[in-house]
């Protein structure tokens, strides 16, 4: 679970190419419209954008090509200057930080899987792995030990002296991933690490990365745009288009109070049931508890089976197990009825 302590916060950001977008953002109240950009021969890729991502949290940005959502990734490393705006990393404001504490920052704190990365061809998995340890100065035993440990992590052990030829796609974004997870990096950008891969190889990374993540427990940046991706992985989800976000909340926020169409048209497809939690349809606890139980914070499909046995009302509980509610089986085949 996510604690709510904010690890990244981002203010009012704006990122305009082309020139002269400082003179356009000009005194923050003034708020642009694509056209208007546009008609002055600018790009507003990245528009007054605000998100907090809280410590130990997956934030998913999601929206269609050309949205905007690499742009305001880069700017949050600043790898991209952001044309105005505030990132506070830990507190500390990126946008005052001198280039050579920026690269510490990004050397020693942020991990980032690019879009379209490359692994270095010449050398070996181990080699591309322990890369980035190499950059820092970590000393060959203990760059290589960490590495085989990253490679171990992502289901690569044995491979370790293969080249990257030598792997399949899948395989080498493992590599890139493990990679990116050399350094520990306490806030880690993804940004759309699977979408080269095919359905079912990506279902697998999915899990993968699932279960990596409750191990190592890293504040993440994941940008996709597939809408199944992000409720898969996501505690909240930013929806961006032309350079804004839209809304911002969790899987759940999203599929059951769209604030816009555009985010009703990418949440139609969803099954509600898969996204709706068992705490959303919970009653409040009374009398005997029943014997069968389910997690109140799975999706209601996950109880779906467990009344296939007979009972009418199951006992939700909470991490540690206490039941803190009921859930009757009408509550769930209304969710489901409703797609
Ligand atoms: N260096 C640049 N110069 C000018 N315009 C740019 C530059 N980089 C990006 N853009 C524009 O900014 C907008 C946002 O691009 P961005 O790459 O952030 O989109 P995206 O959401 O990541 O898209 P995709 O899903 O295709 O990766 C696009 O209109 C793009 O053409
Ligand atoms: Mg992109």
């Amino acid at each position: 679970m996510a604690s709510s302590e904010p690890k990244l916060v981002c203010r009012g950001v704006w990122k305009i190419f082309g020139a002269g977008g400082k003179s356009l953002v000009g005194s923050s109240s003034a708020r642009l419209t694509s056209a208007e950009l546009r008609a002055a021969g600018a790009v507003g890729a990245v528009r007054d954008v605000n998100i907090e991502v809280r410590e130990g949290e997956i934030f998913v940005i999601m929206g269609l090509s050309g949205s905007g959502k690499s742009t305001l990734v880069r700017c949050l490393s600043r790898l991209i200057e952001p044309t105005s705006g505030d990132i506070l990393f830990n507190g500390e404001n990126l946008l005052a930080a001198s280039e050579a504490r920026m690269i510490e920052i990004r050397r020693h704190q942020m991990g980032m899987v690019f879009q379209h990365f490359a692994l270095l061809p010449h050398l070996t998995v181990l080699a591309n792995v322990a890369f980035p340890l190499e950059i820092q100065g970590v000393e060959r035993a203990a760059r290589e030990e960490r590495a085989r440990r990253m490679i171990d992590l992502v289901g690569l052990a044995g491979r370790e002296n293969a080249f990257p030829r030598e792997l399949s796609g899948g395989q080498q974004q493992r590599v890139g991933i493990a990679r990116s997870l050399a350094v520990e990096p306490e806030l880690w950008f993804l940004d759309e690490p699977f979408s080269a891969l095919d359905p079912l190889i990506r279902r697998e990374m999915q899990d993968e990365f699932l279960r990596l993540q409750s191990v190592l427990r890293k504040t993440i940046v994941f940008i996709t745009h597939d809408f199944d991706e992000a409720i898969r992985l996501a505690d909240r989800i930013a929806i961006m288009k032309d350079g804004e976000i839209v809304q911002a909340g969790t899987p759940e926020d999203l599929v059951l109070n769209p604030a816009t169409p555009y985010v009703a048209e990418f949440t139609r497809s969803v099954a509600r049931a898969k996204v709706v939690k068992v705490a959303t349809l919970m009653r409040p606890l009374n009398g005997t508890l029943p014997q069968a139980s389910i997690r109140a914070n799975a999706p209601v499909a996950e109880a779906a089976p467990l009344f296939s046995h007979g009972a009418e009302t199951l006992a939700a509980l909470d991490g540690a197990g206490i039941p803190v509610g009921l859930l009757d089986r009408a509550a769930v085949v209304d969710v489901m009825m409703r797609g």
